[in-house]
């Protein structure tokens, strides 16, 4: 699908965000082998989270699901079912590297697949310490999907991430869930706790002090009512798109605002962004607020170390920021991107050249001078949802209507994005 973006004015509206992506894929798989219902309310509407209630389904759990709200009747940890076939993980990095945490725990073997650009990423990260529990993973060239996982009796390990990974992370808790005694996994530079933060919701003991997170074994999971934070990350694009075009204002209400994701806020703020956060709340150990961004000029900024892991997915769209800032933006440690989705350094580096915008790239980062003006171009999402949207916000500021070439990809995460920009930009 070919979506034309034409440029806008300035964006001003109030609009309310689909459930959290990160949020919802964990909600589910825990409500899955926790004992009893669950409802989640503002589930994610991304493909990415419907791949993970079908890989549940298939495990034998059922699911209700109507629009945003799903029930789930929990099967408790020993209650899931082989599958008649091998699971499809989509597009989805978190469902497989998360869910394959709890296949490794069960009396049965699992194939898990997905589509062309999962079948490209590293699966090596989860299945050296998946086999240090106990478990025996098959993999094509032994590192890529699909995975056939077949289940053992785990033991605890004590784990350091040797890349930060959130979703390794996960991946280590949810199969010591299955394990007697307690798993330790250390990560050497944060990554969002969700897991964490959701584990507890449904009643497991979980602690994380400096860095070190314990969980301990065979906890009673119990089913309950959740309710899923609009998704910063889709956030992202909106508080970008409003500080391209003089004259925004965009109120976003109800979003997750945890602070291993919020580090986005002040980063732009730091660079000058105009961002209110108002009517803090919490639910089940998640931050929510309203967000009231205004355009201001943004002067460009720095990303590196804990900072690059922490706003990972949201480079792509800080890349448009940064060419039309004052100073540019500066990415280094981000290695990571290239294992995204796309290696989303290439894929970002071609549609800005395609707008006429220089960039320096490198194997880790990046540079964008600032000061550059956005030219018509046709565009691509090389398949990858955030190139999609993160080009058509620099769309937004083009000096002529720019085509996005697959931009169906951005369902993957926010199937609503193109009609909600386009609601704020009339
Ligand atoms: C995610 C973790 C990050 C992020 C991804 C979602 C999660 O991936 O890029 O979009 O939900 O845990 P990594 O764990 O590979 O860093």
């Amino acid at each position: 699908m070919v979506e034309i973006i034409h440029p806008a004015r300035a964006l001003q509206g109030e609009i309310r965000l689909p459930g959290d992506k990160s949020i919802s894929h964990r909600y589910a798989m825990l409500a899955s082998v926790a004992e009893g219902k669950t409802r989640i309310l503002n589930y994610s509407t991304g493909a990415d989270c419907a791949s993970t209630l079908g890989a549940m389904r298939a495990l034998g759990v059922e699911i209700e699901r109507n629009g945003a709200e799903v029930v789930i009747h929990g099967v408790g940890l020993e209650g899931l079912k082989p599958a008649a076939g091998p699971l499809d993980a989509g597009n989805s990095g978190s469902t497989i590297r998360m869910l394959s945490g709890i296949l490794a725990g069960q009396s049965f073997s699992t194939t898990i697949s997905g589509d062309e650009s999962l079948s490209r990423r590293p699966m090596g990260r989860i299945i050296t310490p998946l086999e240090q529990m106990g478990a025996r993973i098959e993999a094509r060239e032994g590192k890529f999907p699909p995975l056939t996982i077949h289940g053992a009796k785990l033991r605890p390990i004590d784990y350091t991430l040797p890349v930060a990974s959130a979703q390794v992370k996960s991946c280590i808790l949810f199969a010591g869930l299955f394990c007697e005694g307690v798993t330790t996994v250390r990560e050497p530079v944060p990554t969002r706790d969700h897991s964490e933060i959701a584990l507890r919701a449904f009643g497991a003991e979980v602690e994380s002090i400096g860095g070190v997170i314990t969980l301990e074994g065979r906890p009673a999971l119990k089913g309950c009512e959740l309710y899923v934070p609009g998704d910063l990350s889709s956030a992202a694009f909106f508080l970008v798109a409003a500080g391209l075009l003089p004259g925004s204002r965009i109120g976003i209400q109800a979003v997750g605002l945890n602070p291993t994701r919020s580090a986005l806020l002040d980063f732009l703020i730091a660079g000058g962004s105009s961002i209110k956060v108002v009517n803090l709340s919490q639910h089940a150990g998640e931050v929510i607020g309203d967000l009231v961004v205004e355009y201001r000029p943004w002067r460009g900024g720095v990303l590196e170390k804990s900072l690059t892991a922490a706003l990972i997915d949201e480079i792509p769209v800080l890349s448009v920021l940064g060419a039309a800032s004052r100073d540019g933006l500066i990415v280094r440690d981000a290695a990571e991107l290239r294992v995204k989705e796309t290696d989303r350094i290439a894929t970002l580096a071609e549609n800005l050249k395609r707008m006429g915008i220089q960039i320096e790239v490198r194997e880790d980062g990046f540079e964008v001078p600032g000061k550059q003006k956005f030219h018509a171009a046709k565009l691509d999402s090389f398949g990858d949802h955030r190139i999609a949207m993160a080009f058509s916000v620099a769309a937004l500021a083009a000096d002529g209507p720019c085509e996005i070439e697959n931009a169906e990809a951005a369902s993957v995460s926010f199937p609503e994005f193109y009609q909600m920009l386009r609601s704020l930009s009339a």
